[in-house]
């Protein structure tokens, strides 16, 4: 039989970093799970409305935006979810919160070729200059979902980030292979991704809450990877992209106008291609 080395997930260390700004704050991980978004919600569903994190080596029915399926190997892919109440005055705009803060804790100081870029509203980007193209390719995904109970709304963030070289189909939402953290960090690995991630989402989940995605805007703007470009919109409208609103909403100039695009349910591409991969590793 084969035998795995088990992921030594630093949960000690998220619990003490977060459970003083989030108190009931408890932390698990799970060998197998069909979704850590769907035990959240039938957590809480339940009558368990604590603030959670929960991480899954592996996932049975692993879900992505827009019922699309979110495949990975164990120790490929961190996955995890993040539950808690929340009450902000307005929601416009968490995911794209969520975003900027992950990719500003993926980001590396020490790899000025790359960075992690947004695409609007909820895919995290690798962004990798070469000396004449540019290589852009999903590194990892959000999902955002509420439920509400008994009057308190809860909230599950959802993220899954390619660490390793990924050896499964392709992601039904990526027309392109998608590419891995270790391309940035070699010696990244799913638990110290989620030590650099965890503890700064919280405090953006908390200051989301009081002060909306208006202070998020900017942070958005610098790593917006479809700001000028043109895109076309899942019921075929084309048009350029020209950021985000206040509330989050995607600015499209149409050949009807400029429309704010906030559904949930439109996906956007890029119309100008990609540059297909040229010394990059395969992911
Ligand atoms: C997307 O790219 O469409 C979002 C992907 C989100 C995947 C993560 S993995 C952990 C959590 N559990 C799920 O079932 N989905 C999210």
């Amino acid at each position: 039989m084969l035998s795995v080395d088990p992921i030594r997930w630093p949960l000690e260390a998220i619990w003490q970093t977060v459970e003083p700004h989030l108190p009931g704050f408890t932390c698990e991980a799970l060998p197998t799970i069909d979704s850590t978004n769907t035990e959240l919600m039938r957590r809480f569903k339940a009558g368990q409305p604590e603030p959670t994190l929960l991480v899954a080596e592996q996932q049975s029915a692993g879900r992505g935006r827009l019922g699309r399926q979110w495949h990975s190997q164990r120790g490929d892919s961190l996955m995890f979810s993040l539950g808690m109440p929340l009450a902000p005055a307005d929601w416009s705009g968490l995911s794209l919160a969520v975003g900027v803060s992950l990719a500003e804790s993926l980001d590396a100081a020490n790899a000025p070729a790359h960075h992690i870029g947004l695409k609007w509203p909820n895919d995290l980007w690798l962004v990798t200059k070469h000396p004449h193209a540019m290589d852009e390719r999903k590194l990892g995904g959000i999902l955002v979902e509420t439920a509400t109970f008994e009057g308190t709304r809860y909230l599950v963030i959802g993220v899954g980030i390619n660490v390793r070289a990924l050896d499964v189909p392709l992601q039904e939402s990526t027309a392109v292979a998608p590419t891995c953290l270790q391309n940035l960090q070699p010696d990244a690995d799913v638990a110290s991704t989620l030590l650099r991630v965890l503890p700064p989402l919280v405090q953006t989940v908390q200051a989301f809450e009081q002060f909306g995605f208006a202070p998020f805007q900017a942070r958005f703007a610098r790593r917006d990877v479809l700001a000028g470009r043109d895109v076309q919109l899942s019921d075929g409208t084309q048009g350029q992209a020209h950021g985000v609103t206040e509330s989050g909403a995607l600015l499209v100039h149409t050949a009807g106008g400029m429309k704010d695009i906030t559904s949930s349910e439109v996906s956007v591409r890029p119309v100008t291609g990609h540059v297909p991969p040229g010394d990059m590793r395969p992911c």
